[in-house]
């Protein structure tokens, strides 16, 4: 499991030393990719204009999914529906659009700041079932304040 204290530390070291944004969401991705082998491909989506989600940064196979709608796929429709989504089975999801032919589980984390939604940390494996509670508080943590940041930049 990654460990959310460290990462969270790391950024808020990072945001000190006047890192952005962009800086934070790389090292999120970087971090938590490394922290478990379960993880196997880790991403950022941002919310764009026009009811569209973008690939920010990613660690992973290259995926042909850069862009997708508020509302479309897993991804999209945890923007829609506002809130996280931890699918054990993604072959059992009628919503899942397919990245790789081996990933069996994604986990979708909001990066929000109240009632803003900035975008999402993405995790797909190749195991069933991947993910537990404990991973979904570890990477709400580090979403949460990559958010702190975003929402800084808004102001
Ligand atoms: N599986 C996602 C698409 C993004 S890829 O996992 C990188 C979805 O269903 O929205």
């Amino acid at each position: 499991m990654v460990d959310a204290g460290v990462v969270v530390r790391d950024l808020q070291d990072m945001r000190d030393e006047g890192h952005l944004s962009d800086a934070l969401l790389r090292k999120a991705v970087r971090s938590i990719k490394t922290a478990d082998d379960r993880y196997d491909w880790v991403g950022i989506y941002l919310v764009g204009e026009g009811e569209e989600l973008w690939l920010h940064n990613y660690v992973g196979e290259p995926t042909l999914h850069a862009k997708i709608p508020v509302g479309t796929g897993i991804c999209g429709r945890a923007v829609a529906q506002r809130r996280n989504f931890n699918v054990k089975d993604v072959s059992k999801d009628e919503d899942y659009i397919a990245c790789s032919p081996d990933t069996k589980s994604e986990l979708v984390i909001l990066i929000r700041a109240g009632d803003e939604i900035f975008g999402e940390i993405d995790i797909d494996s190749d195991q069933a079932a991947a993910f537990n509670e404990e991973d979904e508080i570890a990477v709400i943590s580090i979403a949460d304040k990559l958010a702190e940041q975003l929402a800084a930049e808004r102001r």
